[in-house]
């Protein structure tokens, strides 16, 4: 595949990047064998080690994260964005010699929507009612009517063809739809009677709108109250999306010699989701920890090793871990059975200072397998930066579920375990994202990786040294 990217763009990118965010220590490195780790071996970081730490190019890891986030951009699940993303990264572990193979599965219809008007170039946040009605691709753009409460007698004729916005409370918003719409309202705008910085979600108790229905802010609703008297359109736009599918990206790395029992290997499983929120280009979440496991997929390519490596790259992680846990769900008990741990990135490479840790999240918060290796990992490279915590909300809860020892790589801030403030926002940018730390987390995770699966008998390391 011809990279539409050099890499004088992305040093010169990353050195203007560091103006504004970057810690001013960073020293980035265009070798691709760079910092923390290889200039500073630990005491006893083996020669096994060193032929992660020594060939781990964060230069490679930052032009994947460039590509999915800055050239591909939001890769929201079931979205032509994310199968692009997906043949992307079947091209390059291809190009590392893989077989790949792209698993598809199904994800669950819905709907999403978006407001805006003729007073305001911002989008207006909104929540869809459960049970809204679509519009076309256009949307529907019309007069805001401005009633009260929205009781019948709220509405004159005036209210034909128009949005009709109304406040919160007195009784049901399924009521104030029914009445709106009988005035002959074309949509409907709920705003709340109470400060918050947060829209609501309408529920219609179940019922199915005969229009679109959404519910915004109060002070959005006064806001475009005094813009319906001087005659203010608003724009509302609601797609569905039906029979949407999403893709998983798998590689496997075959066992060199196999255990000395000669049964069937165990198997390792590393992963990475690269889908994003809507409208966020998901630099750190999750192109961080994506390229992070593309380029470990590079370099454990020509290293034997005694258990069966697969790199699974799952989609549709955002809306519910569907790529992780459709995964799990197609491997046989056999399968199961010899899987031995899950080492899932996610959000691997912020450049928010105070994230100093590289937390472990392990679902039960009991050290397993993946956190003895780290840590492991960590010591023999003279790393303190690790920490084991419980949480879930990642791929490795599929795992976890059907009993494989699995955690989550995340950097947050000690302590607090708080994440970056761009988290799920479309300020989760490329500039955001730490060269060092990326190859930090790459060294070692990928250290880990490669010592557990060269092993055949716990605590012993390749070759049996
Ligand atoms: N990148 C986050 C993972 C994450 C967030 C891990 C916070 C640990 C702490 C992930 O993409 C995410 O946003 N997960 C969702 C849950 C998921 C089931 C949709 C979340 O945490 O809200
Ligand atoms: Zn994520």
């Amino acid at each position: 595949m011809t990279k539409k990217f050099s890499l004088i763009t992305l040093t010169a990118m990353l050195f203007f990047s560091t103006m504004f965010v970057i810690n001013p220590g960073l020293n980035l490195s265009s070798s691709g064998v760079s910092t923390a780790f290889a200039e500073a071996p630990g005491k006893s970081a083996s020669a096994f080690d060193r032929k992660i730490t020594a060939r781990f190019s964060s230069d490679n890891a930052m032009e994947h994260i460039y590509h999915l986030s800055v050239e591909i951009g939001p890769r929201v699940a079931g979205t032509e964005e994310e199968w692009e993303t997906a043949e992307y990264i079947q091209n390059e572990l291809e190009s590392y010699g893989y077989n790949t193979h792209i698993q598809e599965f199904g994800i669950p219809d819905r709907v999403e929507g978006s407001l805006t008007a003729s007073y305001t170039n911002d989008e207006i946040p909104m929540r869809l009612a459960t049970g809204s009605a679509g519009t076309d691709a256009e949307g529907l753009t019309a007069e805001i009517y401005h009633t009260g409460l929205g009781y019948p007698e709220d509405f004159t004729e005036e209210a034909e063809g128009k949005i009709a916005l109304i406040q919160r409370g007195g009784f049901t918003f399924w009521e104030k739809t029914v009445n709106a719409a009988e005035a002959g309202a074309a949509g409907v705008i709920i705003y709340d009677n109470s400060a918050s910085s947060n829209p609501f979600t309408p529920s219609l108790g179940g019922n199915v709108a005969p229009v679109p229905v959404m519910g915004i802010t109060m002070a959005d609703g006064e806001a475009m109250a005094a813009a319906a008297e001087d005659g203010h359109t608003a724009t509302i736009q609601v797609t569905a999306f039906e029979n949407q599918s999403s893709p998983n990206v798998i590689a496997v790395k075959e066992p060199k010699g196999g255990p000395p029992t000669g049964q069937d290997p165990e198997i390792v499983y590393v992963t990475a989701h690269f889908d994003s929120v809507p409208g966020s280009p998901g630099a750190s979440d999750n192109a961080s920890g994506t390229g992070t496991a593309l380029e470990l997929a590079r370099i454990l390519k020509a290293y034997p090793t005694e258990k069966e490596i697969r790199f699974v790259f799952v989609g549709a992680e955002e809306i519910g871990l569907l790529g992780a846990r459709h995964y799990v769900s197609e491997l046989s008990d056999d399968e199961i059975s010899r899987s031995a741990a899950n080492f899932n990135m996610d959000m691997v490479g912020t450049a928010w200072e105070q994230a100093t840790a590289l937390y472990v999240n392990v679902v039960d918060g009991q050290p397993n397998a993946v956190w003895q290796a780290a840590s492991a990992a960590a010591e023999r490279l003279g790393n303190d930066t690790l920490v084991l915590f419980q949480r879930g909300s990642s791929d490795h809860v599929a795992f976890h579920d059907a009993g494989i020892d699995a955690a989550n790589f995340i950097r947050r801030e000690p302590g607090t375990a708080s994440l970056e403030p761009w988290y799920h926002t479309p300020e989760d940018t490329f500039d955001k994202i730490s060269q060092e730390r990326i190859q930090e987390a790459g060294e070692l995770i990928g250290s880990a990786i490669y010592d557990f699966s060269s092993r055949t008998v716990p605590g012993r390391g390749p070759g049996g040294r």
